[in-house]
């Protein structure tokens, strides 16, 4: 079981061009010494994140991200870590021991997931999976269909899957913990009887099941993976690791409600879908599609249940600044429904349709009223009012206020009157809460930190010099830059992110980097910090001596601390 080194990282990371890698991903043009790109993961549309090649490093200038080749892999394409690096070292062409494995803890989690799936697989193709088979091919489900989306037979006996994984030494509670068993007298099998589709991550790996009754019978239509170590609902989105090149390709991604919709739109032809599995979106799935920054086209159930999730979902998302779409359907329940009796086509040229989340709310408000009734009209009119009254956008509110003024004859000015003036103060600031202001000595122990993860002279310098910074953090950071150049002998930023990767510090190296990534280094500047930080440490331990005074009533002893106390305060004045 070879595991990859520390060392096997860097050298990936060190031969991996970043500019290259990064280039592979969002178009990069060269600017002074370093490369610029539109940011994927804010709603950038000017070109905001820099890429340093030297540096090995890249950083967003307004949302701040910052990170190296590893850390931009795994936030664009939502992968792990290993599995970045994994992508990288095939980009490169680094041959890495196809059997490596992840340290993740979870390993014997996806094995037994990927066993009872291939399972489920195999067993639809037996002769208990006839009835299963039948049902799909008669729901227009055919081979190819149920090939790549793995979806399988769960046999109807108490425990077949429970018993073959128990054979495997699978522990039971793995079974448990996945999900794959429940715990009766004896551990039985969650899924019997049931046609099961495998749900995925955004690896592509397969972590739970969505199980479908097949025959005319008095159960749940549906039977999910309950939440587990490694399905987290409300991160997981069936069919994303499918879908997600295909939206960044189109700039769009629909979202539909279950995943038989999900798994007829992509298998016509339309790729960029996802499902959400008939729930209501979560804040961690509203930043994952907001990252993806694409277009969202929200295509709830032509039912009342999918008019509530899409007002739920669309507020959501419109609130997170995720650029949206409604596409409501009529004639048909679902998007399934609707490609069988319509086309493709049809589904296509809805989708190119699709109306914006207020007008979607306009009609929203119109149903159940009655248009031709004063009171009605004025209920609706008063409705819109308020909807215009959270909006900044001047053009919105004032083709708004025309339409409602031509439909029901009512004076513009009274419309405008009743509009309240948001001034469009916070739209634009974009600066996180926590860069708002770094106390002087935080910043210059970040400057310090940020020389020292850039060359070991720094390093050298600062252990001459200093030893410590006066705040704890930062020593920890310190403490880890020194060990890195101890343990490899040379120092970069690139591979120190990767060496904190695990720390608790990891976000605050981040954002050192990202703080001072436009400084030039100085070897006088240098100097100058650590003259400063000294200053900074004397009056740290001034004003520990001071407090130490006020404690002490033995005279020789306070004579001593008043003498130190002079010492220090004559060195800071040289
Ligand atoms: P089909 O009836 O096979 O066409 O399914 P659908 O995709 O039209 O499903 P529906 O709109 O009824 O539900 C949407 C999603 O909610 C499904 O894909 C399931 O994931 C989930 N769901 C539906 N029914 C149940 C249920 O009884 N139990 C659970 N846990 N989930 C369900
Ligand atoms: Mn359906």
């Amino acid at each position: 079981m070879a595991m990859l080194s520390n060392e096997e990282i860097n050298n990936i990371q060190r031969t991996a061009n970043i500019v290259d890698i990064i280039s592979s991903y969002i178009p990069l043009e060269k600017k002074g010494s370093n490369y610029f790109g539109i940011c994927p993961f804010h709603d950038d549309h000017n070109p905001s994140m820099s890429v340093n090649e030297k540096k090995g490093i890249f950083t967003c200038f307004v949302c701040h991200k910052t990170g190296n080749v590893f850390s931009f892999v795994q936030d664009y394409e939502n992968i792990s870590f290993i599995d970045a690096v994994r992508s990288v070292a095939e980009k490169v062409g680094i041959e890495l021991d196809v059997n490596f494995k992840t340290t993740s803890k979870y390993d014997r989690h996806y094995e037994a997931v990927d066993l009872a799936n291939k399972f489920y697989q195999n067993n639809l193709k037996s002769a208990s999976g006839k009835k299963a088979r039948e049902y799909l091919i008669k729901r227009g489900i055919n081979e190819e269909v149920i090939e790549e989306f793995g979806i399988g037979y769960a046999p109807s006996n108490y425990d077949t899957i429970t018993k073959l994984l128990l054979n495997k030494n699978f522990d039971e509670n793995i079974l448990l913990e996945t999900g794959i068993a429940n715990r009766g007298n004896n551990l039985y099998d969650l899924f019997r009887n049931r046609i099961t589709f495998p749900i995925h991550n955004a690896n592509g790996k397969p972590i739970g099941f969505s199980a479908r009754i097949y025959e005319d019978v008095d159960e749940a239509k549906y039977i999910n993976t309950k939440e587990t170590v490694i399905f987290k609902k409300g991160e997981i989105l069936f069919n994303y690791h499918r879908a997600v090149n295909e939206a960044r390709r189109l700039k769009y991604l629909v979202v539909v409600e279950g995943q038989m919709d999900a798994i007829r739109i992509y298998s016509v032809g339309i790729k960029n879908v996802v499902a959400t599995m008939g729930t209501a979106l979560t804040p961690d799935h509203v930043h994952l599609l907001k990252k993806l920054n694409v277009k969202i086209v929200l295509c709830m159930d032509n039912d009342s249940a999918g008019e509530k999730a899409t007002l739920a979902n669309g507020e959501a998302l419109s609130k997170a600044g995720v650029d949206l779409s409604i596409l409501r359907l009529s004639g048909a329940k679902d998007p399934d429904e609707y490609i069988l009796r319509n086309s493709v086509e049809a589904y296509q040229d809805a989708i190119n349709n699709a109306i914006t989340f207020f007008d979607f709310k306009m009609n929203y408000l119109k149903k159940d009223k009655n248009l031709d009734k004063v009171d009605d009209v004025s209920t609706y009119i008063n409705q819109v009012v308020a909807m215009l009254n959270k909006t900044n956008d001047e053009v919105l509110i004032d083709l708004t206020v025309n339409q409602l003024s031509e439909e029901y004859g009512i004076d513009k000015n009274i419309l405008l009157n009743k509009i309240i003036k948001v001034e469009p103060v916070n739209i634009v600031k974009v600066e996180p809460q926590k860069k708002v202001r770094l106390q002087k000595r935080q910043k210059l122990c970040e400057l310090l930190l940020y020389y020292m993860m850039n060359d070991i002279k720094y390093i050298k310098l600062y252990e001459q010099e200093l030893s410590y910074v006066p705040d704890d953090t930062y020593i920890e950071i310190a403490n880890d830059i020194l060990a890195f150049y101890l343990k490899y002998n040379y120092i970069s930023i690139a591979d120190f992110i990767t060496y904190e990767i695990d720390s608790n510090n990891y976000e605050l190296v981040l954002s050192i980097i990202d703080n001072n990534a436009k400084v030039e280094l100085s070897d006088n500047d240098y100097v100058g910090i650590i003259d400063k930080i000294k200053v900074i440490i004397d009056e740290v331990k001034i004003n520990e001596l001071k407090e130490k005074l006020k404690t002490i009533s033995d005279i020789n002893e306070k004579l001593k601390i008043t003498d130190e106390i002079a010492k220090l305060k004559k060195r800071m004045c040289n």
